[in-house]
């Protein structure tokens, strides 16, 4: 018998999977590096007619064919299966640094409490490895222990505290002196950059990387579903997501302006820049603890997800029970992450000049995650009956979304995707 989420928990569990790193690491330094308020609006778009039609198809799919990203591809047509087995190796691969980082994220917190951390100190200690262990250890007992009792508890859990510490968080980044001039940087749009179309692309990319959309995961998390308002519970993960990122902004850009640090400052804002700031506010060891505890928890939930796509494709596909299924993925990704645990100590070695993280990061996160969510969207919407998909996405739903959706999701988004693709490649 196949496990059911409750209606609560399968949103808090889809919330836990976009919230993550994408939110409050990446998101505001994209904003910093793109001029502020101006891709704030490219991202809002973004996510109204680029990550809702792509949302509302993948929990559709995993809700009519209640099976892993394998199964389900292969139900509509056999011969897209190997586009399932795809999706599953981008995630797994995504999986294999973001744990990475989360063990960062969790070391950070622990030791904030105690004293300073120094970037290069720390990764040239055993922590980041035995940090990463542990994160995928965490994990994988909580997959194991199944979707309701395991996923879905800890969601429960962890998603209403993420939402008081961010809101600490901002009141204690909003009462900071000069808080004023992060907001105004922050929210005021340079209009100029509206006209620039690599601003848009990235908007999007940032839209698909932060909803977990395109490899499968949120067709996984759909094939546990009974009965739901598929479009109603899309807009409120959507709706969360996005406010998680946007008061990321008003956490980081008080702080970074605050302390008159340039906000353009890439990756390492969240673990080189900020812990210099924090050491010199009042309260910071307690902030600093508080700041990546909140990372630890996002990046915690989204890597429960990931690790579901691989565990229900060996249930569903191989047949085995969840124990071994988690034991087996724990296995690759144990292997897989190691050289990105390395990255950044002595043994750090590089690829195309790049540490083997940030290499997986650009391989993964930039270029494969939207070639397979081409591909995926590709597939099934060449394959798939539209009047079967309509009718799944509006079965339990009062307020109908309409045909011309099918046509946004066979030619639109895949045309945008390979956009996407083609200058990430050039
Ligand atoms: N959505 C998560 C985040 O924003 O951090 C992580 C993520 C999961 C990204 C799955 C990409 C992905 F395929």
């Amino acid at each position: 018998m196949r496990e059911h989420w409750s209606k609560l928990g399968f949103i808090l569990a889809s919330i836990g999977s976009a919230i993550g790193l994408g939110n409050i690491w990446r998101f505001p330094y994209i904003v910093g590096e793109n001029g502020g308020g101006a891709f704030l609006i490219a991202y809002f778009t973004a996510i109204i007619i680029f990550g809702f039609p792509l949302m509302i198809m993948e929990f559709a799919i995993g809700e009519k064919f209640k099976g892993s990203v394998v199964t389900s591809l292969k139900k509509i047509h056999p011969k897209i299966k190997y586009i399932g087995y795809f999706a599953v190796f981008v995630c797994l691969g995504i999986l294999s640094y973001y744990l990475v980082i989360t063990g960062w994220t969790l070391a950070y917190s622990v030791f904030s409490i105690f004293t300073q951390i120094d970037f290069t100190v720390f990764t040239n200690t055993l922590y980041p490895i035995a940090m990463f262990f542990i994160t995928l250890l965490i994990i994988t007992f909580i997959v194991r222990t199944g979707i309701k009792k395991g996923i879905e508890r800890v969601c429960d859990v962890l998603l209403p505290t993420l939402f008081i510490l961010v809101i600490l968080l901002v009141v204690k980044a909003l009462t900071l002196p000069n808080a004023i001039e992060g907001i105004r940087f922050y929210l005021t749009p340079n209009i100029s950059s509206l006209s620039n179309p690599s601003m848009w692309l990235m908007a999007i990319a940032q839209a698909l990387f932060s909803l977990s959309l395109g490899t499968g995961i949120l067709i996984t998390y759909g094939s546990y579903l009974k009965k739901t308002n598929i479009p109603k519970s899309s807009i409120i993960v959507i709706i969360s997501d996005t406010l998680i990122a946007v008061l990321a902004g008003f956490i980081i850009f008080p702080i970074v302006f605050s302390f008159g640090i340039n906000p353009a400052t890439g990756p390492q804002l969240a673990f080189i820049t900020l812990p210099k700031i924090f050491s010199f506010m009042a309260f910071g060891n307690f902030f600093q603890t508080i700041f990546f505890l909140l990372l630890f928890i996002g990046a915690l939930t989204s890597a429960i997800s990931m690790m579901e796509v691989g565990t229900t494709t060996l249930i569903d596909e191989f047949r085995l029970n969840r124990k071994k299924a988690t034991l087996i993925v724990l296995g690759i990704i144990f292997i897989a992450g190691l050289p990105s645990a390395l990255s950044y100590s002595g043994f750090s070695f590089t690829v195309f000049g790049k540490t083997f993280l940030d290499m997986m990061d650009h391989l993964f996160g930039d270029i494969l995650l939207p070639v397979c969510a081409l591909v995926i969207t590709t597939g099934i919407m060449w394959f798939i009956k539209p009047k079967e998909l309509l009718n799944e996405i509006n079965k339990n739903s009062k307020i109908k979304i309409p045909g011309f959706i099918v046509p946004v999701l066979k030619y639109f988004i895949p045309a945008l995707l390979l956009i996407i693709v083609l200058m990430e490649l050039v």
